[in-house]
């Protein structure tokens, strides 16, 4: 089967095409290169020791994304392209919708005049209601608080209504937690631009020596330590629960909603700890206020993915602080 993955060469993007090409498929990647490099495709293609066939495009180009389904005639989509930078969305929302949501349009619709109905989107825990008490069920009501969200949500909610559509849409809607790490060969992991602002991302720059020290965002929430607590999931982990949502979707026409996360929460002391236990360096911190927007805890209920999907992420957090660490070191 030929999947189009949009956004392949990003950070979830490409560890999916790993685990899309190792599972049998035959995975095409769609990509405009705003927040990634061509060197991932090459690194991809030494991992999988294959050619990737790879279109470099936008998706608010109807027409490039025409070429591209007249081309390859895919029989699904895992879509990942999109921006995700919170803070850049609150201060530049039109980007945002019209990147996100603009830009999934577009996919649709050209899906729909090729005749795919088959999709899987990548939606984030940040759509719900942080006044829902964890864990998080697909149910709960939804809320995102910032324009990144807003899109996920505005996405969400196009999908839901395409699938009461008289087309045979089969649509997986992912809302993934933390993702973290980084393939195994020590390639294809995140690698922010300028000052980070998600937790790994920042501990690997501190290991490094780039940044001095870490500033850990609230020390008086009501947790075990003091500090929030978040549902980490290795990338891989997270690769592999797109294979299981594909699977489903070859199943027959709907929509389903699932939670990718291991459905356990870790503080910022535990994995600071972690990341300095398994990797032997010291993390310096110092405690400062809490994040305006950050809720004191976040993990998944896993239950329906486990039921439905037959998911369950298996990788540790101390596997997700080691592969962390060995691509900072190695990274180009
Ligand atoms: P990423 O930025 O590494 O990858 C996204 C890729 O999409 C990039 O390579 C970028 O160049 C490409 N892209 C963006 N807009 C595009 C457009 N208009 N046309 C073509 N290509 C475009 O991000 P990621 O961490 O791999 O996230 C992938 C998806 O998962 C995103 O939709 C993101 O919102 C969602 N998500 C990510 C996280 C996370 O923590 N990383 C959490 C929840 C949801
Ligand atoms: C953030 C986004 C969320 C997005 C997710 C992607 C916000 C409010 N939410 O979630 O929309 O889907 O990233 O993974 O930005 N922390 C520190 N110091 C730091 C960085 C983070 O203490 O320098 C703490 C945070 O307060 C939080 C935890 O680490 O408790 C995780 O933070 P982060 O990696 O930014 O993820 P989220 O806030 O969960």
């Amino acid at each position: 089967m030929k999947i189009l993955v949009t956004g392949g060469l990003g950070y979830i993007g490409a560890n999916t095409v790993i685990a899309l090409a190792e599972a049998g498929y035959e995975a095409i990647i769609l990509d405009n290169l705003s927040n990634s490099r061509m060197a991932v495709l090459g690194d991809i293609e030494g991992i999988l020791d294959r050619e990737v066939p790879f279109y470099k495009g936008d998706l608010l180009d109807e027409k490039f994304l025409e070429g591209v389904f007249n081309k390859e005639h895919p029989d699904g989509v895992v879509h990942f392209a999109g921006l995700k930078a919170v803070g850049e969305s609150v201060a530049l929302p039109l980007k945002y919708f019209e990147n996100n949501v603009a830009g999934t349009l577009n996919l649709l619709k050209v899906m729909k005049a090729f005749e795919v109905y088959r999709v899987v989107f990548s939606s984030s825990a940040t759509v719900y209601d942080p006044q829902n008490p964890p864990p998080f069920t697909e149910d709960m009501p939804l809320g995102p608080t910032n324009p990144y969200g807003d899109s996920k949500w505005m996405v969400e909610g196009i999908l839901r209504r395409l699938s009461e559509t008289h087309d045979p849409w089969a649509i997986g809607i992912l809302r993934y937690f933390n993702p973290l790490g980084a393939h195994e060969s020590g390639l294809l992991g995140e690698d922010p631009r300028g000052i980070p602002n998600n937790l790994m991302p920042y501990i690997t720059r501190v290991a490094k020596g780039e940044l001095k020290f870490l500033r850990i965002f609230g020390s008086d929430y009501d947790t075990m330590d003091g500090t929030g607590v978040r549902d980490y999931i290795h990338v891989a982990d997270l690769a592999r629960g797109h294979l299981m949502a594909l699977t489903a979707l070859s199943r027959g026409r709907g929509l389903g909603i699932y939670n990718l996360g291991t459905g356990r929460g870790h503080s910022v002391l535990e994995v600071v700890r972690t990341f300095e236990r398994v990797n032997a360096v010291k993390i310096p911190y110092e405690y400062h206020s809490r994040r305006p927007g950050d809720v004191a805890v976040s993990f998944a209920d896993t239950s329906k993915a486990a039921k439905a999907l037959g998911f369950k992420a298996s990788i540790s957090l101390e596997t997700m602080c080691r592969d962390a660490w060995r691509y900072e070191k190695t990274k180009k």
